[in-house]
This record gives C-alpha cells, structure tokens and sequence, in this order.
C-alpha cells in the first residue's frame, strides 16, 4: 500500500519535506486552459469536516464544477485516445450507482480509480446567516466523509478488478486500515495535512501498529477482507497458572 496526498491538500512548492514524505505525489487538477478561481472565501471549517470553493478542476467529479454525470466515460476515452500513461478517473461519492460508473470509466480505458472526491455542501455564518463560502455550495472534506468513502470503495470494488486510490476523511491509521479492508490499494491524505503536516509519518506508524495488534503481517494482507466477513478472529489460549 503507497500512501500519496489527495489532489488540491498538498503545496509542493511550500512544503517540499511533507511532499517528499509521501510514496508518490499528486498535483491539483490542471486544466489545458487557465480558469478564473472561485471568489473568496474558499476554505470554511466545520465541526467534522472542511468546505472548500477551490476550483480549477478537469476531474470527474468536482462539486466546484457542473458538468453532466453521463460525461465522465466521454472524458475518460477522449483523455485514454490522447496518452499512454496510466490514466485515474477520480469519481463523485454522489453518484448513485458509483459501481456502474466505474465499470463505465472501466470500459472507456481507465487503468484506476481516485474514490473519493469531495461532496457538495453549506455552512452559515453564526451572526449572519451568510453563506461563509464565497461560492455558497462547496465541497465537503474530512472525517465526515469516511463512511462515504468506505461504501464508494466497498461498492466499486464489487464492480471491477481496477486498482483503487481510497481518501475521505482519512485522519488515522485506522482510517487507512480501514480503506485497504474494504478493497483500497493505496491510500491518500488530503483535509488532515491542513491540520497536521506531520500525518504521513504518524498515519503509516499507526497503521503498523494497527496491523501488529491484528496479528496480521503486512497491510496487503487486509485487503479486501470486508468482502470476505472480516478476518478471523483468533482466540489467544488462555495461560494456565498453577497455584499452589
Ligand atoms: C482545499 C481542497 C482542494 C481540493 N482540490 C482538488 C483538486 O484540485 N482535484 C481533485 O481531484 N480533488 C481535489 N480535492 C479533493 C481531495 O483530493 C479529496 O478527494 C477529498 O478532500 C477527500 O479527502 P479528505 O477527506 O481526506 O480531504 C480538494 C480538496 C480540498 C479540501
């Protein structure tokens, strides 16, 4: 399992060491052609997640940028038409048949899928009642959005046999345990570097500790198991002392 960050949570530029701590590093979407950004304010906390208006997306599944849904398998066979490198279709977790989607982006030349991206939502100023986004509707990050990411991985797992980059809400070891259980290759950081740089190294020690406690080898050897009713749970024998 590669730990990478999650596409738009992550400065190269300003933060080369925390970069560096990753197995692979991920850029914000590019675009061919420049797009204005979205008005300030684009970053508002709420109590289990982050809202973002940050745009400048060509992905498939931006909550900052409309596009049809039926477009996505469009996308992907133009982008798969124009270059041989690996290619991920990063999905929408509101999707309603995400499996369908991803046999679909299967299909059309996907060699991966990045699940999952943000989901659209609010937060009102406490006085005002203002909408604290200056886009109002943005997107909605962090721990709130792990059960989400959990189902879109479990479900797109069942769909296809392609490999999986699982983020949402990911703050723990456990969270990254969690992900690879229900069918996640690699794993990704994204809203938890705004609150911790440090979470690379303390995610993977985490998740070693996390694959100990489970008398378990490597962290591949949970992939999947949720598929499977879990692991066994094997029963230590209880130590006998004699007293004398
Ligand atoms: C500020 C911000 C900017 C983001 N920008 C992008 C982006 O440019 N492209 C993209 O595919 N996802 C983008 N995302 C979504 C993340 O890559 C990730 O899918 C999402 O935040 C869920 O992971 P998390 O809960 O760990 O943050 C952005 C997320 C945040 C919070």
């Amino acid at each position: 399992m590669r730990l990478l960050n999650a596409s738009g949570c992550l400065d190269a530029l300003t933060a080369p060491e925390v970069a560096r701590s990753f197995d692979a590093f991920v850029t914000k979407t590019v675009t061919p052609l420049p797009r204005e950004g979205n008005a300030p304010v684009r970053i508002a906390e709420t109590d289990s997640g982050m809202l973002n208006g940050v745009t400048l997306e060509l992905n498939l599944s931006c909550p900052n940028v409309d596009e049809a849904p039926e477009s996505a398998a469009e996308i992907v066979a133009a982008c798969r038409a124009a270059t041989k490198l690996p290619l991920y279709a990063k999905l929408s977790p509101a999707n309603w048949d995400i499996g369908e989607l991803a046999r679909a982006v299967e299909a059309a030349g996907a060699d991966g899928l990045s699940l999952v991206n943000t989901i659209r939502g609010s937060a009102l100023d406490e006085r005002t009642l203002a909408p604290k986004l200056g886009t109002a509707v943005g997107g909605y990050s962090g721990p709130a959005l792990k059960p989400i990411a959990l189902a879109a991985v479990y479900a797109c797992r069942r769909a296809t046999q392609l490999p999986i980059v699982g983020m949402g809400g990911v703050m723990t070891g456990r969270d990254a345990l969690e992900l690879v259980a229900v069918g996640a290759n690699d794993v990704a950081l994204g809203t938890i570097l705004f609150r911790d740089p440090d979470a690379p190294a303390r995610v993977r020690a985490e998740l070693a500790a996390e694959i100990a406690a489970l008398g378990v080898a490597a962290v591949d050897d949970v992939r999947g198991v949720a598929h499977e009713g879990g692991l066994e749970l094997v029963t230590a024998p209880l130590a006998i002392t004699r007293i004398e």
